[in-house]
């Protein structure tokens, strides 16, 4: 059988403080995920998804186990894999074209070939007629569809994503949520979101894996078997509120206090 796309295999995670105390951010994580596949990974904060994120992105080595991408082990940043991140990284002083087309300029692609990619990532993600826009010009919700567009401006084929809706309000993110739907149809690219949203994990998934509060494990994997075209009105069939309630019950948030669950829903 074919290796799968990305197989995390045994990864544990531990980082030594300042103060000298070791965190176990993470313990015996194992997943695949297949070509074409949309994983939503949720978790309570703290549990180590940014670690885990970090670490399949090469950025950040596994005290133990390891990543694989096609059967090859991976322990550098790859071309093929893009990151969005929890916090902006877009460049003050550039603008919203520029920001996109950064990733091409640190790997040296044709200037006008690099210009053209940019705008129709650009044009993708909803942000055509901003080009010359810079950030502080931009809301949270575009800001975002700005990094997710400079993410996807090489072409890579996963692409991750660390709660990059986490600073929206609930309006705007449905909406992303929709669209971001679209991008994952339309480009055929694998994509794994870290999201503390459960609707969101159930409404982008074809999978959602749920983790154990620090140090995180997998705790359950469940299906969403919605299809390819989902719509928001998805949110409101009683198969959707089923699943959201066994996500719920997985994390462990029946014995919650009702505040604290809405919190996490938002
Ligand atoms: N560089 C580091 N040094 C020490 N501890 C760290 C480091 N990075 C993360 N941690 C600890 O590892 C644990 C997991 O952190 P991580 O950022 O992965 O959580 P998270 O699930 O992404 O949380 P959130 O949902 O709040 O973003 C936390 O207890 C955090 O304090
Ligand atoms: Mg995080």
């Amino acid at each position: 059988m074919a290796a799968a796309l990305i197989e995390v295999e045994g990864v544990s995670k531990s980082f030594l403080t300042i103060g000298g105390e070791t965190v176990e951010a993470l313990r015996d994580v194992s997943f695949h995920v297949e070509a074409g596949e949309f994983l939503a990974i949720v978790g309570v904060s703290g549990c180590g998804k940014s670690t885990l994120v970090r670490i399949i992105g090469g950025l950040l080595p596994a005290s133990a186990g390891c990543v694989r991408f096609r059967g090859e082990a991976a322990t550098e940043p790859r071309e093929d894999v893009g990151i969005v991140f929890q916090e902006s990284v877009l460049l003050p002083w550039r603008t919203v074209l520029g920001n996109t087309m950064l990733p091409l300029e640190v790997r040296r692609r044709s200037k006008p070939l690099g210009d053209a990619r940019a705008r129709s990532m650009l044009k993708m993600v909803g942000l055509s007629g901003f080009e010359n826009k810079y950030p502080f010009e931009l809301s949270g919700g575009m800001q975002q569809r700005n990094a997710i567009a400079a993410a996807l401006s090489t072409d890579p084929a996963i692409l991750l994503m660390d709660e990059p809706f986490g600073a929206l309000d609930a309006i705007t993110r449905e909406q992303m949520n929709v669209d971001f739907h679209r991008i994952w149809k339309e480009s055929g690219k694998t994509m794994v979101l870290i999201t503390h949203s459960i609707p969101e994990a159930v409404f982008l998934g074809t999978r959602v894996l749920i983790m154990t509060p620090r140090p995180g494990r997998i705790r359950r994997v469940i299906d969403a078997p919605f299809g390819r075209e989902r719509s928001l009105d998805l949110m409101s069939t009683a198969e959707f509120a089923s699943l959201t309630g066994q996500v719920r019950a997985a994390l462990g948030l029946e014995s919650w206090p009702l505040e604290a669950l809405s919190n996490s829903a938002g």
